[in-house]
């Protein structure tokens, strides 16, 4: 190959790089952890919700502090939700029209990790919801049970783990007015293919979330 043809090709390649490296990762802003609605006034608040506005978008603030208290640190090793023997096997991924989105708590970022719009795949056809294809945001659950620990360590300890984050995003969602539900009834081999899961990895719960109708 002449160099005349070679140097278009590399520059072509690292433009390419840089610009998928630029939109594979979003640094979210950092959450807002004072402030907010009184606890009982939440808890008050705390309900499902079906009907979403399809357009009016999560901003990133919102979004940031959603998973912050979810399932961000408050101390230099733990989070706003226990786990057993503090495995810390849970993952939270955000789905949206853009995409496949991991939760980097440590990094307060989103990780891209598929490119497509896969929020229809959490809906059964028995359950037929199709706000689930439309609500801004979907927060699912991921166990990577390869982190739980040998011998003592039980794969149903995940759900139990789950619910103390999708309680803590029903009361964050709460606090500022947004709409959420769990959704329990997806389809885990199909969605956690169209997620691109590792074979390691198993879906608990979904949670669907955006603004009320
Ligand atoms: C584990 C679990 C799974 C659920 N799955 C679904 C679901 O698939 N679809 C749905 O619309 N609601 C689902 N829900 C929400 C419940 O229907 C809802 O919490 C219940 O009706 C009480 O309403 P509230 O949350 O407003 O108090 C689920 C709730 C839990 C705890």
């Amino acid at each position: 190959m002449s160099k005349k043809t070679f140097l278009p090709i590399v520059l072509f390649g690292l433009g390419a790089a840089a610009s998928f490296g630029q939109d594979a990762t979003i640094k979210l802003p950092p959450p807002q952890k004072t402030g907010g609605m009184p606890l009982m006034e939440a808890l008050n608040a705390r309900k499902s919700t079906r009907k979403f506005i399809k357009n009016r978008p999560v901003s990133d603030q919102v979004l940031s502090d959603l998973l912050w208290a979810t399932w961000g640190f408050n101390r230099e090793d733990k989070r706003t939700a226990p786990t057993a023997v503090n495995a810390q096997e849970l993952d939270v991924y955000v789905l949206r029209d853009d995409g496949v989105w991991l939760y980097d708590a440590r990094l307060n970022s989103l990780l891209r990790v598929y490119h497509e719009d896969v929020r229809a795949a959490t809906v059964i056809d028995a359950v037929p919801q199709p706000f689930a294809a439309d609500a801004p945001i979907t927060l699912v659950y991921v166990s990577d049970t390869t982190k739980l620990p040998p011998k003592i360590g039980r794969p149903e300890w995940s759900l139990m783990n789950t619910g103390f984050l999708a309680q803590n995003a029903y009361l964050y969602c709460a606090s500022v007015g947004l709409g959420t539900v769990v959704r329990g009834s997806f389809p885990p081999a199909d969605l956690a293919k169209a997620m691109h899961l590792k074979e390691t990895q198993t879906i608990t719960l979904c949670q669907c979330i955006g603004w009320p109708e």
